[in-house]
């Protein structure tokens, strides 16, 4: 496990039995689907039978119509599978829109940040109108990255043989190309991927079938991204308008989902491994809400009288999860984020960002102690989140059991998954 640490500006950087499902191939679900030539043979297409009827199986393992009380967990396959993790890539993460960034790193024209969703490369940037514009971040010549990090450009100029584009993704010089044949420069501009903002959130859809590009209607974006939500985390004090005061981003060594599903548990772990911050929550007002994609968890603080001088969390906490991979947490004066990024079956990335009310934006020493408590919480949580994976691997385990009065956040995070996979 790593820690990285960063400015706004810095880099983006059901049983038993399953155990018998054996999914070790590893390639990415899109070579499988039948878009590909390649595949036109009768032995390939029988393969992509059986791989499809194997994956059906796997999904089918988990039942969404099991009561809670008598459910199981999904199969550990679907957190430690290589063919698990490129389908979910294919269904849940190239599909629909999916929080990448902030507002405030493209703010001008001329600003970029890069970064990575699944096996997809992009670069998001402000051209010289001020369009905001999303691209797969990858030369057109011989594939190599183009743009690295985050700051201002003017044009990317691939470092490995200078192809040179456009903030606009056109191609504007091609090095030492003369005698080429049948080479239009229009056919080779950087591939454009669709791209919205929300509040100061980034959202990328890598969804060929949503065909519009720079300016997406934010009502049909909130829509499809929150569902009947957004008013609702705007009534539980989302404020979209605080300021940024710093990130920190951690590279954790579980399946991304391990990390969804501590987030899930209705604060059950809490307790348990997080002494100091059960220690200024109400754990008995714990409550839950659930809606289409997004599950809401609440909490009061702990009673004002017996509160200190320092004061992190206030008189209520929220946590929201918006499915796939984004919380929205918001307490006293602070407001964070938290983005989950797979990097493989058994790694993901998750970035913190964290916004704080105008007044306190100033106050260093407030700042510093609220990040250090915080860091201490998901220290905490990454040990744990890196015993789960090392015992979902184990030939031990293949599922569990839902704890009913406090994991149906867990559970409607299943189900949806479920939904999207099936
Ligand atoms: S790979 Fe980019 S110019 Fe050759
Ligand atoms: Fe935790």
């Amino acid at each position: 496990m790593e820690v990285l640490r960063s400015s706004i500006l810095g880099s983006q950087q059901l049983f038993p039995p399953l155990k018998l499902y054996s999914f070790k191939t590893r390639f990415s679900l899109s070579k499988l689907i039948p878009f590909s030539s390649s595949l036109s043979s009768s032995s390939s297409l029988s393969s992509l039978r059986e791989d499809r009827g194997k994956f059906r199986s796997l999904i089918e393992s988990f039942d969404p119509k099991t009561p809670l009380e008598e459910a199981f967990t999904p199969p550990s396959s679907w957190y430690t599978d290589p063919s698990f993790y490129a389908l979910e890539l294919e269904k849940v993460f190239y599909k629909g829109w999916q929080a990448v960034g902030y507002v405030e790193q493209v703010k001008s024209s001329h600003d970029f940040f890069t970064g990575r969703l699944g096996s997809v490369q992009f670069v998001i940037c402000r051209d010289a109108n001020g369009d905001l514009r999303a691209f797969h971040n990858v030369c057109r010549h011989h594939a190599s990255l183009l743009a690295s990090g985050c700051g201002q450009k003017s044009c990317f100029v691939c470092p490995y043989h200078a192809w040179t584009y456009g903030l606009d993704g056109r191609l504007l010089k091609a090095t030492r190309i003369s005698g080429i044949q049948k080479f239009n420069v229009h056919d080779y501009g950087l591939q454009p991927i669709n791209v919205a903002t929300l509040g100061p959130f980034v959202l990328i859809n890598m969804d060929s079938s949503n065909t519009n590009s720079a300016n997406e209607n934010c009502k049909r974006v909130a829509e499809e991204w929150l569902g009947s939500c957004s008013e609702i985390l705007s009534t539980n004090g989302v404020d979209l308008s605080l300021p940024h005061v710093a990130r920190r981003e951690y590279s954790i060594n579980c399946n991304w989902k391990v990390f969804c599903d501590n987030y899930l548990d209705g604060g059950y772990h809490v307790p348990y491994a997080h002494a100091a911050l059960a220690s200024g929550l109400n754990l008995q007002t714990y409550s839950i809400d659930i809606f289409e994609k997004v599950s809401i968890q609440t909490c009061e603080g702990i009673q004002e009288g017996s509160k200190k001088d320092f004061d992190r969390l206030g008189s209520k906490a929220m946590y929201a999860f918006i499915y796939p991979n984004f919380m929205i947490n918001r307490y006293g004066p602070w407001m964070d984020t938290n983005l989950v990024l797979p990097l493989g079956f058994d790694k993901c990335q998750v970035i913190f960002d964290y916004f704080l009310d105008c007044s306190l934006k100033d106050d260093k020493a407030f700042i510093e102690r609220s990040l250090e408590e915080s860091e201490r919480v998901q220290m905490e949580d990454i040990i744990l989140c890196e015993g789960v994976q090392k015992g979902l691997e184990s030939p031990a385990y293949c599922s569990g059991r839902y704890a009913p009065t406090v994991e149906h956040a867990m559970r409607h995070f299943h189900c949806c998954l479920h939904q999207n996979l099936i």
